[in-house]
């Protein structure tokens, strides 16, 4: 089957600073990917090239069958492709319900879907709850409700789980595993390993400085190689892998 996603030599440079290197990557319809790397190895502006917040400087994306090299971030979007961000922005003098019917607007989503995302995310409750009264982790669940929201095929999470509790990052897992068994694609880049192994199902490693695939595979054999050792030392699979 056609990949859902394909990046075919892509760079990408900021003036003489290099962030992507010839990269190529397909991603298998329904997959889950996991992305890990040192901070500002160029992992955020792969997802804006994808996204298209960012042009590439040469090179081809292609999804769903089509080149979208050039298409704007809100045409992608139209497309199927959803992002959360590092850094979340929803506009914190909506209610909860407000900022999905926003996303859907953009998105090619239904407005008529935003009950069923709530359930799905655990925020039905919140539904008319002001945005800025949040949790850290009712904010995560936002940032995928405004994701699914548009009626994503391909679901971009940025360092979703970051200053979660364990309890609160298992319940994010589960969250994700169920988006993931709807069948939408995932690429998500995480430093908190054990919740990225739990749910991808492929895993690569970039080197700093430069988008650099240095390992691909099943995310234990990924862990496991010497070189990926080297680069994460301190940084173990624990048993929530398991
Ligand atoms: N819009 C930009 N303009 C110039 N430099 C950028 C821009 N975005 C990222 N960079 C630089 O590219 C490198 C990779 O950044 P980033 O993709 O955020 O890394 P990561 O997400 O892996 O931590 C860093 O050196 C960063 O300063
Ligand atoms: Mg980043």
């Amino acid at each position: 089957m056609q990949p859902i996603l394909s990046l075919v030599g892509v760079n990408k440079s900021f003036g003489a600073l290099q962030v992507a290197d010839n990269i190529s990557l397909d991603l298998p319809r329904g997959q889950a990917l996991g992305i890990i790397g040192p901070n500002g190895a160029g992992k955020s502006t792969l997802f804006n090239l994808i996204g298209g917040a960012l042009p590439v400087s040469s090179g081809e994306i292609r999804f769903d069958g089509q080149d979208i090299t050039r298409q704007r971030a809100n045409q992608r979007c139209r497309q199927g492709i959803a992002r959360s961000f590092q850094i979340p922005h929803p506009f914190t003098g909506m209610s909860v319900y407000e900022n999905l019917l926003v996303a859907a607007s953009f998105g090619g989503g239904k407005t008529d879907q935003a009950r069923d995302i709530l359930t799905r995310t655990g925020l039905l409750d919140k539904a008319n709850v002001q945005v800025g009264t949040l949790s850290l982790l009712e904010r995560k669940r936002l940032e995928l409700a405004r994701a699914l929201a548009t009626q994503p095929k391909l679901l971009l999470l940025d360092e979703i789980a970051g200053g979660l509790t364990e309890g609160e990052c298992q319940a994010l897992v589960r969250t994700i595993c169920d988006i993931r068994d709807s069948g939408v694609s995932i690429i998500w880049i995480e430093h908190i390993v054990h919740a990225l192994v739990a749910v991808v199902e492929r895993l690569i490693v970039i080197d700093f400085g430069k988008i650099i695939i240095i390992a691909q595979g099943a995310p234990a054999e990924v862990m496991a190689t010497p070189l990926v050792q080297e680069i994460y030392m301190g940084i173990e699979i624990d048993d929530h892998a398991a």
